[in-house]
């Protein structure tokens, strides 16, 4: 494979409170290629959302990336300007969020808003950038496109603002598309229609995507490949067909056993004891020891390293390195 679309190498992302500061993303590193789609899962607080903010430089003040780069395209984003960072955002790097009133500018009409990214990347009337727009929005099946544009966001169900954000990314045809938790408010129904017309982007315009989520079942649907975060670290990163044949680290098993298959009851399902610790109060050797039930004395004194696997798949922990030392 050439050179990534995008290249997050060492990343760590700090929050400052009062004298403390806590490392939200600690030295996370990972490659999307074009037209890949990638997932990002791990439990609430693990560092997803962290990790998609800093990429598109958006963290909140009190957040600062302190070390590490973030290659887009060849181009280092953290030292780009804040001018050409916009230029990046939405139009080279598309963004869905779980709450897109986030993402859409609440005092613009819809219609203006696509008409507007339109009209920034094709020599095009106002009048036929509009009907472009009415066009989009029905292609990503919004009932009454032509009333629809009429309309401020918070006038859209957040199914509807969801497609509308899509109906963004379809008019921009960015080369990478970051969706945080597309569908996770939505219902079954209309989430599916969501993921489908993320596929078509991706099928369409060769978007490649970073897909955020909760559900293991929407990766295995959607993605080629899957990186598990656990406490702001990378804990494995792997191909889909073997995350769900052979997961290897004991908290993406976990997450396995706690997502239900076809036709099973969710309250026989196991789940992962206990809970994330806070980044306050991280353990002192692997951070999962407290809740791994494969455990061993070395695990609560030294921090394992994130290791390449026999099959390709990375690795962060010493069940593996003790088979790989044997
Ligand atoms: N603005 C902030 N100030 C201080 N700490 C923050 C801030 N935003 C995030 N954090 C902390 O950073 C860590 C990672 O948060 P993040 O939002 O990335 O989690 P997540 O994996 O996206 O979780 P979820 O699945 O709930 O969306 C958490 O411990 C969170 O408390
Ligand atoms: S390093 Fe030890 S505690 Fe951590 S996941 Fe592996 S076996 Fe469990
Ligand atoms: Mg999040």
């Amino acid at each position: 494979m050439g050179q990534p679309l995008l290249e997050v190498s060492h990343l760590q992302t700090t929050f400052f409170d009062g004298k403390q500061a806590l490392n939200a993303v600690d030295d996370v590193s990972f490659t999307i290629h074009e037209g890949e789609t990638v997932g990002l899962v791990g439990e609430s607080g693990c560092g997803k959302s962290v990790t998609s903010l800093s990429i598109m430089r958006l963290l909140s003040s009190g957040g600062k990336i302190m070390n590490g780069s973030i290659h887009f395209n060849g181009q280092n984003l953290l030292a780009l300007s804040e001018k050409e960072m916009r230029n990046i955002r939405g139009n080279e790097i598309a963004m869905v969020f779980q709450e897109p009133m986030t993402s859409l500018n609440p005092v613009y009409k819809i219609g203006k808003q696509i008409d507007e990214a339109i009209i920034y990347h094709n020599k095009v009337t106002k009048k036929e950038a509009r009907q472009r727009t009415i066009e989009t929005l029905k292609n990503v099946g919004i009932p009454r496109a032509e009333e629809i544009v009429r309309e401020y966001p918070f006038q859209l169900s957040g199914g509807m603002r969801q497609r509308v954000m899509i109906a963004m990314a379809m008019v921009c045809k960015p080369k990478l598309l970051i969706a945080d938790e597309p569908t996770t408010a939505l219902d079954v129904t209309i989430q599916a229609q969501i993921l489908d017309l993320m596929r078509e982007l991706n099928k369409k315009n060769g978007t490649a995507i970073l897909l955020i989520t909760h559900d293991l079942g929407v990766v295995a649907e959607m993605c080629e490949r899957v990186i598990v975060m656990y406490c702001g670290k990378v804990v494995e990163e792997t191909d889909v067909q073997s995350l769900f044949a052979h997961p290897h680290h004991p908290y993406t098993q976990g997450l396995l056993a706690s997502t239900p298959k076809l036709g099973e009851h969710a309250e026989r399902l196991g789940s992962i004891k206990g809970n994330v610790p806070s980044l306050n109060h991280l353990p002192k050797g692997c951070r999962f020891a407290p809740r791994c039930p494969k455990a061993m004395a070395i695990c609560r004194e030294q921090v394992p390293a994130l290791e390449a696997l026999d099959d390709g798949g990375l690795c962060r922990c010493f069940l593996y390195q003790a088979k790989k030392a044997r």
